[in-house]
């Protein structure tokens, strides 16, 4: 993809999805600014953009602050909304702060847009969490929502103010509902979200992974190049405007056998299983795997990476810089 000349704005640019969609951009041949206000506990990391960082801006500002957003989406062609309260149980622990960053920041930033550059393409960083249990598999874009926890409220919430933005007032908007992602620069200091990285840096230090039930829990796990790659094709595709599409990798896995990939990677990895703790079981969905027709069909996208693949370069990534990260 030739992304030469174009400026683009990632919110949320220093996390693993934003940072992963900034090198990509770079590569591409755009002109990179990421909007990060490094709030813990998420997984802003300088190391993220380690690579890049002469050939890309880093604003250090929040999307709930209107005049940093102001002056940071004028001018831009692209704009990504990566940033987010990512945390499933602190969005059930402080609902308040879930909805001012995921509501009151997407639309802040919406608002931004429709006044200041109305040209702007604009992608969501929606999650399939706006399901809930699945009642129907593989899950489309037509599934009802129902999601089982504050965060995937206010995303579906923020979903909808994106999609609206598009009905009322032209804004070229696009929701992609990212599946479970995985892959290198993910945060990997607690296992609140993004379980599977953190599982491989609790195996590459020696500690025990932990699987609650008997782990045949299913999720569609997809690495993070391929988010990265699906997002720019959702910006750069008129096929892509006012829509919604589902990202996953289409393929149904259960959580233990992810597990026991991590062990087969790192030898001497112990596992053991424990009930579940009720905060969990109470937000636990079951089994789910995403329906990759429309995003196939629309915009000619496929996901590349295997899931074996995809674990062998994560765990080769964090035995070469976990030190970054913890
Ligand atoms: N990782 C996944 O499995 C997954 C799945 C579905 C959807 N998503 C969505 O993708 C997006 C990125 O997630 P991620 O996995 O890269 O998480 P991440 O924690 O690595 O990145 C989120 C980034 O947003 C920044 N941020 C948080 N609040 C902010 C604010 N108020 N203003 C500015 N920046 C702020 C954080 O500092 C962090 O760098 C989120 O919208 C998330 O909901 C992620």
């Amino acid at each position: 993809m030739d992304l030469s000349g174009k400026a683009v704005l990632i919110t949320g640019g220093l996390g693993f999805i934003g940072s992963t969609i900034a090198h990509a951009a770079v590569s591409s041949g755009a002109k990179v600014t990421v909007y990060d206000a490094c709030l813990d506990p998420y997984g802003w990391n300088p190391a993220n953009i380690a690579e890049i960082r002469s050939k890309v801006e880093v604003i250090k500002a929040d999307v709930r602050d209107r005049k940093r957003l102001d002056a940071a989406v004028r001018g831009k062609d692209i704009i990504f909304d990566c940033a987010a309260q990512v945390s499933h149980t602190l969005s059930m622990s402080d609902p308040f702060l879930d909805l001012d960053i995921n509501c009151r920041g997407a639309l802040n930033l919406l608002e931004t847009v429709r006044k200041v550059n109305d040209k702007a393409r604009i992608v969501y960083a929606s999650t399939r969490g706006v399901i809930g249990t699945a009642r129907k598999s593989p899950v489309d874009e037509s599934h009802p929502t129902d999601p089982a926890d504050i965060q995937g409220i206010n995303k579906l919430a923020a979903e909808k103010y994106f999609l609206l933005y598009n009905k009322a007032y032209g804004l070229a908007t696009t929701s992609m509902r990212i599946s479970n992602a995985y892959g290198p620069r993910a945060q990997v200091r607690t296992g609140d979200y993004a379980i599977v990285n953190w599982f491989v840096k609790r195996a590459l230090s020696g500690e025990p992974l932990a699987v609650f039930g008997d782990g045949s829990q299913t999720r569609d796990y997809i690495y993070v190049d391929d988010i990265a790659e699906a997002m720019l094709l959702a910006a750069t595709s008129d096929k892509a405007r006012g829509e919604v599409f589902m990202l996953g990798s289409g393929v149904e896995t259960r959580f233990i056998d992810v597990v026991r990939l991590i062990e087969k990677l790192v030898p001497g990895t112990k596992v053991e299983l424990k009930p579940w703790p009720p905060e969990r079981k109470a937000i636990e969905i079951g089994r789910i795997v995403l329906s990759t027709e429309k995003i196939r069909k629309r915009l000619s996208f496929t996901p590349k990476v295997g899931l074996e693949e995809g674990m062998r370069r994560t765990v080769g990534f964090y035995r070469q810089r976990l030190k970054e990260y913890i």
